[in-house]
């Protein structure tokens, strides 16, 4: 069945599902349920496009880890040549701690605390984009006191509609991301007077889940605009930083593939004789969302009434974009039965209607049957809570033949260990 999302790393054979070399269902009997499954080679080859359309020029390519930020799969993307797009000190120290080079690193986010600035600066990252005045003169302090000077890019808000969700949009005015395109150039006449800053690069990241090209050129115009500017007062920028935002097919969207957008940018970024500027861009989940699932077990068949729910062991906790984003999600058996559909809302143990992984789904299933959830290598494993006090679920790495038990099931004992009682 090659119309899985994730093919051909996930497919069928002989009506099982495997994951490369892997049955999926040995997993879960070994490993328990929920299980997070991904594939390295799905991960290397959702890179490759974005390093083929990049490989003629100076380039960084930072995963956002956001998408997924466990320690087995920045591994895999740090022995690649990628660099790392973080959001907080937390997401540092993973970089930290498999070895990744913190002057491959780009720290973006709103709200950066001065220890998290004070943080990166000491590691030595590559560059903090910035996302508001008061960061910029926040951060300048910081590197003042420390006697260092921060490597900064401003995050642009190019006021364009990625025309994605609204709560992953993040390049129109309304929304709280980015310096404003028209207070963009005093800004940067500011950032090069500051003591303390060095003026590095520009980016914009528009949103997420981003199925249409003509955004990101849009966006790219209204930047080099700005870096034309931004020039001709005499500041210069060496770094152009497209963002993120990539989509990937969940159903049936049809994003274009990395290396036609990148090819498309950087037409236009060479017409306008900016092509000899270093180009960084922030991929997360269109490198890391088709490359796993999430593996779960049917627990309880309930029919009839208006609707059938097939309750089964994963969450909202473990997986929580359709209850917070009404996303779509792929489920499918890991193995077929001879059997006619039925339609199910397939939905998790948690007592909230809003536990729910996905709608009206044609099924053959039975109680104890293993169902995948695809596209669950992003925005999954790394949004899971302990909602419910449910234990995190185990993770798995599939390279060739081999699996790889990346992070073990949290223990129950563990969900308390930091709580004390009260004397
Ligand atoms: N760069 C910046 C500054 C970002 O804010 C993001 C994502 C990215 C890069 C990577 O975007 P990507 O290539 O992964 O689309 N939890 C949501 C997605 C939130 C995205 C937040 N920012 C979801 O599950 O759909």
């Amino acid at each position: 069945m090659s119309s899985l999302p994730g093919a051909p790393f996930l497919h069928r054979r002989a009506g099982e599902l495997w994951l490369e070399g892997v049955r999926v269902a040995d997993l879960a009997v070994r490993h328990g349920t929920p299980l997070y499954v991904y594939s390295r080679g799905a991960m290397r080859a959702a890179l490759e496009p974005y390093q083929r359309a990049l490989a003629a020029r100076k380039h960084l390519i930072c995963y956002a880890m956001k998408a997924n930020s466990t320690l087995a799969v920045l591994q895999t993307f740090a022995a690649l040549g990628c660099g790392f797009d973080i959001v907080s000190g937390g997401e540092l120290k993973r970089v930290l701690a498999v070895g990744g080079d913190p002057a491959r690193v780009v720290f973006s986010g709103v709200g950066k605390t001065a220890e998290e600035m004070h943080f990166a600066l000491a590691a030595g990252v590559r560059c903090f984009n910035v996302e508001s005045e008061s960061e910029l003169t926040t951060l300048a302090e910081v590197a003042t006191q420390m006697k260092r000077r921060a490597p900064v890019s401003l995050r642009v808000n190019p006021d364009v509609d990625a025309r994605t969700h609204p709560y992953i949009s993040t390049g129109l005015r309304g929304n709280k991301f980015g310096i404003a395109h028209d207070r963009a150039l005093a800004v940067y006449q500011r950032a090069a007077q500051l003591p303390g800053i060095e003026v590095a690069g520009i980016d914009f990241h528009i949103g997420s889940q981003i199925t249409d090209g003509a955004p990101y050129l849009e966006a790219v115009d209204r930047l080099l605009d700005l870096v034309e500017a931004v020039e001709r007062a005499g500041v210069t920028l060496s770094h152009i930083d497209l963002g993120g935002g990539l989509g990937i097919t969940y159903t049936d969207e049809t994003p274009p593939p990395a290396d036609v957008l990148i090819g498309a940018m950087l037409e236009r970024i060479d017409a306008r004789g900016h092509g000899a500027r270093e180009i960084l861009i922030e991929p997360g989940r269109s490198l890391v969302g088709n490359a796993g699932v999430l593996l779960t077990r049917v627990q309880v068949l309930k029919r009839g009434g208006e609707r059938n729910f097939c309750i089964v062991d994963a969450a909202m906790n473990d997986l929580v974009r359709p209850a917070m984003y009404n996303a779509w999600m792929g489920i499918t058996p890991c193995a077929l039965r001879d059997a006619e559909p039925e339609t199910w809302d397939v939905v998790g143990p948690i007592c909230e209607s809003g536990d729910w992984l996905g709608r009206q789904r044609s099924l053959t299933v039975v109680e104890g049957d293993l169902l995948a959830i695809t596209s669950a290598g992003a925005y999954a494993m790394a949004m899971a809570s302990n909602y419910n006090s449910r234990p995190r679920a185990a993770e798995v790495m599939i390279d060739g033949d081999a699996a790889h038990l990346i992070r073990r099931r949290e223990t129950m004992e563990s969900l308390y260990a930091g709580e004390t009682l009260i004397d």
